[in-house]
């Protein structure tokens, strides 16, 4: 769909179908009069349910870094006038260093992490391998190398360990061999041109394996392009910083990257003291600052997977800020 046509959408085309939805909504555990941080906007499909949740009574902070969203925003507004509604157009840990700063602290902070159906279905932004599109990938087209800059400038040991490392590609090597050789006669442009270089690099039998034989590289690429991992882990340590406590938040991931992560940030904050225990008193000092909700990973029902292709792979965490205070945030 183009952007034109998601811009003269009517408020009630929020109803999209937002990923693990029913889990987030119990999760965040929202009411009327809170306030709720949303990191990643989009479509606005997890800010409508949150919004009904709220009785639309509360204030709303719609955080995206891809312009385009600003139509969804605005009908999302219309659609809940009783609602303080504001959007920031900027990445999530930008936004909730400010928010800091300006004092405001939040009931909950929702990060549902990638790309939206949205942007993939939007040619022109080059996220998709299945049509031939301009290699660009950025969330926000005002700022950064384009995933054709990379493919230009990195030198191919560093495509190599990027395929592997953001794309757990197996022929790493000989795709970043095949592309080397091919930007020595023409620099890449279209992701089609991609595609082709992946498919001939590659044993025939693993162009017929589970998945596109695309798939991993572009994911590779859109990472490194967005700068994604960096985000995450900033970002959860931003998000802790305006959590009020008793405030909570959810995150999905979409990648075992993304997910190692989180799991990460919030072991080490929902850990009290470390001190050895021999010592007869404390001398770490250290307070738990967080109580993870989700001692096991949630994932989508089968239902939910073959419904929403997008959600397969979604993973969702959650955990609740504990009394200490703010700043001594974990
Ligand atoms: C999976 S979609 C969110 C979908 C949304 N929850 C819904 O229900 O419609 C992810 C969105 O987050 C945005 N995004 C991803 N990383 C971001 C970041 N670091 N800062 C701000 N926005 C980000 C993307 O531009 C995209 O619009």
């Amino acid at each position: 769909m183009s952007q034109s046509a998601w811009s003269v959408m009517p408020a009630n085309a929020l109803a999209h179908e937002p990923v693990l939805a029913h889990e987030v909504v119990a999760l965040l555990d929202v009411a009327a009069g809170m306030t709720v941080v949303d990191g990643t906007f989009g479509a606005g499909g997890h800010a409508a349910m949150l919004a009904e949740q709220m009785h639309g009574r509360g204030a709303y902070v719609a955080i995206d870094r891809d312009p385009s969203v600003e139509a969804r925003a605005r009908a999302f507004r219309a659609a809940h006038p009783d609602m303080a509604v504001r959007l920031m157009k900027r990445d999530f840990v930008d936004a909730f260093r400010s928010l800091a700063v300006e004092g405001v602290r939040a009931d909950a902070v929702l990060l549902d992490l990638g790309v939206s159906s949205m942007q993939i279905d939007q040619p022109e932004r080059g996220f998709s391998y299945t049509v031939d599109a301009p290699l660009d990938m950025r969330m926000d087209p005002r700022d950064g190398e384009t995933a054709a800059d990379l493919l230009a400038r990195l030198p191919e040991r560093e495509l190599a360990e990027l395929f592997a490392r953001y794309g757990e590609e197996r022929y790493a090597r000989p795709i970043a061999k095949a592309i080397g050789r091919r930007r020595r006669e023409r620099p890449y442009e279209r992701s089609a041109d991609l595609v082709e270089t992946i498919r001939r690099a590659i044993p025939t039998p693993a162009q017929f394996g589970a998945g596109h034989p695309a798939k991993r590289v572009f994911q590779a690429l859109r990472i490194a392009v967005n700068d994604e991992l960096t985000m995450v882990d900033e970002g959860l340590e931003a998000a802790l910083a305006i959590l009020k406590p008793g405030g909570r938040i959810a995150v999905i991931s979409f990648h075992s990257l993304e997910d190692r992560i989180v799991k990460e940030r919030f072991r080490r904050a929902a850990q009290p003291c470390t001190c050895p225990p021999d010592l007869p008193v404390c001398a770490c000092r250290r307070q738990a600052t967080l109580r993870v909700l989700t001692p096991r990973v949630i994932r989508p029902g089968a239902a939910e997977a073959d419904r929403n292709p997008r959600a397969a792979s979604s993973r969702l965490r959650a955990a609740e800020r504990t009394a200490v205070p703010l700043g001594e945030a974990g």
